[in-house]
């Protein structure tokens, strides 16, 4: 499977000619703001995107239009309209009644000395904070940028998301299916489900044939649209010639294919049977839908061919669940291999622990997704190469909560599991974590697992704020901290086999 990164940086959609532009919501009491602002960005474009301005005069118009307009990318808003603090108000408003978190909000103020900039950027949930006065149209567009590549890359990890909830559901449906055929056309039916099926007209058309090998010959199993007739055919007649090489070869395991008249792609188990899939006219817009759709098929095929149903299937899985995590990793520019040592230390502690081996396997899959609350926080205090300023430490400690709420609607295992490492991986056995202070036992054992686990590699880690520490700093904190931040039985575990533990990360070691 390709590691592309969903985040593919400024990728222009494939096929998209005309681009849908970001709104901007500019709320002001004040005219000339309007007309400054709206002139200082003229011409502005973001991702091949250009801007569309919507225009309210009070905190009231404000939230009517935030009401209407659910995809707004960025709110500049005045502090004091209506009110002394209108502006401020209407933050909580949209944050908790409308519950848009996905939104950002720029505050921007003419008396400065008002509302003290750190103590608003912590206790509101807004992006930035600026003066009237940085109405420069290099400002503003330096602004722009960063607001709308943060909103850019949030949208993204949500549908990314969705789409691996998708993904799981389909594949606890095809698990139903007792026949070939229905379940082939289940793989059908559940790709134009998976490919964004709010805006895309195009993949309601979608039209796919499924074949399998028997008797030794390439036999249609189940089709949809013209395919439907074609049940019992040999596929060879159905498919473009360009896709015949690309079937005849010999390698085993999953290949996909983008071709001109559509996708095809094949699974080859290692006794050489066949599944094939071939999606006419289908053609992907983008990295993410690649790759949604890679581990589709890869599940589906897999599934279809009943071999190693089990490992295949879980691969694909994890895989999803790394990409979510990377993009945090992306962002914060922590070493690639961070993520996969988490989550290799998290399972031998789990296994030492004596967790059965379905439960150590859920910490180890849901571990990569500690931090995924570190794609909330700005830049400036996620990158900043020094120690962190009281207010900036109250914004990255909320990465803990933030990560929770990303990941706790769906009753899907893994992500279950990985919200509550997230809210739980930074509470302390002795109570003194956050963001609860649950102490002792009231943290799950996974959250004590993986506190262990992230320490560990943290701090032998080289990091923005801090260098590596050798090996045996690192034991002399656990010595240290044994019972206080960890839980004693694991840090025994981790103690007794240290230098197992120390293997992983030679065995997962950061590019240089
Ligand atoms: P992280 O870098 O992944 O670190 C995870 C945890 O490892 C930290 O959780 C802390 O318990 C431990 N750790 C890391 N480095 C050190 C260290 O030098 N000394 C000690 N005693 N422990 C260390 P914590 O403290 O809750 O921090 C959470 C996250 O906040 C960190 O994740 C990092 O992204 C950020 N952060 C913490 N301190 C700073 C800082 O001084 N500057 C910056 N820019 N970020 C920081
Ligand atoms: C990305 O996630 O696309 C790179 C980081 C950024 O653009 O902020
Ligand atoms: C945010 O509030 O910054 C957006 C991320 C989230 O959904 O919590
Ligand atoms: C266990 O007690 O299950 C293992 C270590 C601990 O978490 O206390
Ligand atoms: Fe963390
Ligand atoms: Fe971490």
């Amino acid at each position: 499977m390709s590691d592309e990164l969903v985040f593919a940086d400024e990728q222009p959609n494939d096929q998209r000619t005309e681009q849908k532009p970001w709104k901007v919501l500019i709320v002001d009491d004040d005219d000339e703001v309007h007309t400054i602002t709206t002139l200082a960005l003229r011409n502005f474009h973001f991702d091949g995107r250009p801007l569309h301005f919507l225009h309210a005069f009070s905190a009231a118009e404000g939230i009517e239009q935030v009401r209407q307009h659910p995809d707004l990318a960025l709110c500049l808003l005045d502090v004091v309209m209506e009110t002394e603090h209108a502006g401020l108000d209407m933050v909580e408003v949209i944050r908790d009644q409308l519950r848009n978190s996905f939104m950002r909000i720029v505050l921007r103020t003419g008396q400065p000395g008002q509302a003290p900039e750190e103590t608003i950027i912590a206790d509101y949930d807004i992006n930035d904070y600026k003066e009237k006065t940085e109405l420069t149209r290099g400002k503003m567009h330096t602004l722009l940028y960063s607001c709308l590549r943060s909103y850019r890359d949030i949208l993204a990890l949500e549908r990314n998301r969705q789409g691996l909830e998708r993904i799981l559901d389909a594949s606890t449906q095809l698990q139903q299916h007792t026949f070939i055929q229905d379940f082939a056309h289940g793989i059908l039916e559940q790709i134009s489900a998976i490919l964004s099926p709010d805006e895309d007209a195009l993949y309601a058309l979608c039209e796919g044939v499924a074949a399998h090998e028997q008797f030794g010959r390439l036999t249609v199993v189940a089709g949809t649209g013209q395919y439907i007739q074609q049940i019992g055919r040999p596929v060879a007649d159905l498919l473009p010639d360009t896709a015949q090489d690309f079937i005849k070869s010999q390698h085993t395991g999953f290949r996909a294919q983008q071709l001109d008249g559509g996708y095809l792609c094949l699974y080859r188990s290692s006794e050489m049977h066949l599944s094939v899939l071939f999606l006419r006219g289908l053609i992907t817009r983008n990295a993410m839908e690649r790759h949604l759709l890679e581990v589709f098929c890869q599940n589906a095929l897999t599934a279809f061919e009943n071999l190693a149903l089990r490992t295949e299937l879980e691969d694909s899985q994890r895989e999803v669940v790394y990409l979510l995590g990377d993009a945090v990793e992306h962002r914060s520019r922590e070493t690639g291999q961070h993520l996969r040592r988490v989550a290799e230390i998290s399972f031998l502690l789990a296994q030492k622990a004596g967790l059965p081996k379905a439960e150590a396997r859920l910490i180890r899959e849901a571990a990569p997704l500690h931090d995924l609350g570190k794609i909330a926080i700005p830049d400036a205090i996620l990158n900043k190469p020094g120690p962190l300023d009281p207010d900036e430490w109250t914004v990255m400690q909320s990465h803990a909560q933030r990560g929770y709420d990303l990941l706790s609607h769906t009753d899907k295992p893994i992500l279950k599991m990985g919200a509550l490492i997230a809210r739980e991986h930074h509470e302390r056995w002795d109570g003194k974590g956050y963001p609860t202070g649950l102490a002792g036992e009231a943290i799950s054992l996974g959250g004590r697992i993986t506190a262990l686990a992230d320490v560990f590699d943290a701090l032998s880690s080289k990091r923005c704020y801090k260098d590596a520490w050798s090996l045996d700093h690192v034991r002399a904190l656990f010595e240290k901290e044994r019972g206080q931040h960890f839980d004693p039985a694991l840090v025994d575990i981790l103690l007794a086999d240290f230098d197992e533990f120390a293997d992983i990360k030679r065995r997962y070691p950061d590019p240089d």
